[in-house]
């Protein structure tokens, strides 16, 4: 049975207002390359590539028969002491396409496990280096990192942590974001100003003393805020306030690793090298839930001490490396190569820049950001209704325009396929065009 206006009550929708929804849904049956299909049959370009997750395209021929091929081989298999093939064989094809240094790879299933993974063990290597003390974990204003306890507290996206404001994890302080309209407005890439706003963190060490510091997590680009590019220097800076003090630096790259900023992670593409690195949304195109926390040796080393048979890391899922997901992640490695993906995502940022910017002079846009294949269309709130006008841009170019665009409040965020056609991509925007130019 499928979705009718009768039969959608029961599922609570995830970050939708259920209620507006539900009056008038929008349901996708099918999806091929760069459309989505609805109930109706109608085809939908889809600007965000799925939710920045899909950016060769959906139902990519390659990934869907090794999926195929793999949940017909092998469904699953006991994924402590014991693993399947294609578990390892993705490990090592993600560490060959992470930063040197970077030596190991764990599984999770979610973006959100791959943050909370990533904590524990920052946390547990200081205690592992017999420095326990450092306890504290530093997020950033603004920052997305899932919707796990952890990962929520260190994040910094207010209506995410407001309802659960009493019970975020303790010993966690924040750094200031890097927004600024006011200098940086309309800035094409990295902005110029700003790179003094990772002294903050230089600030907290002095604090607490930055040896109560574990680490410090930051997105490369932040991308649910609303696409904030780092300003010039600022994650040099963080790098070397981090060595400084011993602080490890994680970087959350669930959605710019795997080309979406023209290079395999954020950490290659800005020069700058952080001890862990969280991924998701890349690892498998979308098509099955998967995640991964990359470390450096240094990192992984420090727990292989104690006897052989010690479990080195209390911590895992039953879907940690799950075989049809690492099957739908070697895939998705090989098209990457196989297509030279990143560079053709690179080679599309500059035509994306321009079209995004050509709405730097609309009335009702106050800032448009990219980075990569990411950007946003930051437009000024109605009086006293912030995120509707957001909203209705999003529903109107589903009805009106066969487009799906993610709004985030009023700031519509844009992440084209990493393989787009230049003439869709711009046809995508007049259509947007045409939809802010009609909102209220
Ligand atoms: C930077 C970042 N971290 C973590 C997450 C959480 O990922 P998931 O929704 O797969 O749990 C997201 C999701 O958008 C993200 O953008």
């Amino acid at each position: 049975m499928s979705a009718t206006a009768e039969n959608i009550d029961a599922y609570w929708m995830p970050f939708t207002a259920n209620r507006d929804f539900k009056k008038q849904p929008r349901i996708i049956t099918g999806a091929s390359g760069h459309h989505y299909t609805s109930a109706d049959g109608t085809r939908i370009y889809d600007t965000f590539s799925g939710l920045w997750t899909s950016g060769l395209g959906h139902c990519h021929p390659k990934i869907v028969e090794a999926v195929q091929q793999q949940v017909a081989t092998l469904d699953y298999c006991l994924s402590f002491q014991l693993s399947n093939d294609k578990a390892f064989a993705l490990a090592d094809r993600v560490i060959g396409m992470a930063p040197d240094g970077f030596s190991n790879c764990f599984f999770t299933n979610s973006g959100s496990e791959a943050v909370d993974t990533a904590l524990k063990i920052a946390l547990a290597y200081h205690r592992a280096k017999g420095e326990g003390h450092r306890t504290r974990l530093v997020g950033r204003e603004k920052g997305y990192h899932g919707v796990n306890f952890g990962g929520m507290s260190v994040g910094g996206i207010v209506p995410n942590r407001k309802i659960f404001s009493a019970n975020l994890i303790p010993g966690v302080d924040h750094i200031r974001h890097t927004l600024d309209l006011e200098q940086n407005a309309f800035s094409r890439g990295q902005p110029e100003n700003g790179a003094e706003l990772a002294d903050d963190l230089e600030r907290l060490a002095a604090l607490h003393d930055g040896s109560n510091i574990a680490a410090v997590i930051v997105e490369p680009v932040a991308g649910s805020a609303g696409v904030i590019p780092p300003p010039v220097g600022y994650l040099e800076k963080l790098r070397e306030i981090c060595d400084r003090h011993g602080i490890l630096l994680i970087f959350d790259e669930v959605i710019t690793a795997f080309g979406r900023i023209g290079k395999a992670t954020g950490a290659e593409r800005f020069g700058v090298t952080p001890d862990l690195i969280t991924t998701a949304k890349g690892l498998t195109n979308g098509v099955i839930p998967m995640g991964a926390v990359l470390v450096t040796d240094k990192v992984h080393d420090a727990f292989m001490q104690g006897p052989d048979n010690m479990i080195e890391l209390f911590h895992g899922y039953t879907y940690s490396g799950h075989p049809v997901a690492a099957a739908a992640g070697l895939a998705t490695m090989d098209v990457y190569e196989e297509e030279g993906t990143f560079e053709q995502s690179a080679a599309l940022e500059d035509t994306f820049a321009d079209i995004l910017h050509s709405f730097d002079d609309h009335e009702k846009v106050i800032d448009v950001r990219n980075y990569g294949m990411m950007g946003a269309i930051e437009m000024a709130p109605r009086d006293g209704a912030p995120g509707a006008r957001g909203l209705e841009v999003h529903k109107k170019c589903f009805w009106d325009e066969q487009l799906v665009m993610r709004n985030g409040m009023d700031v519509l965020q844009f992440a084209p396929f990493r393989n787009s056609n230049p003439d869709e991509m711009q046809q995508s925007f007049e259509a947007i065009r045409r939809v802010i130019d009609a909102v209220d």
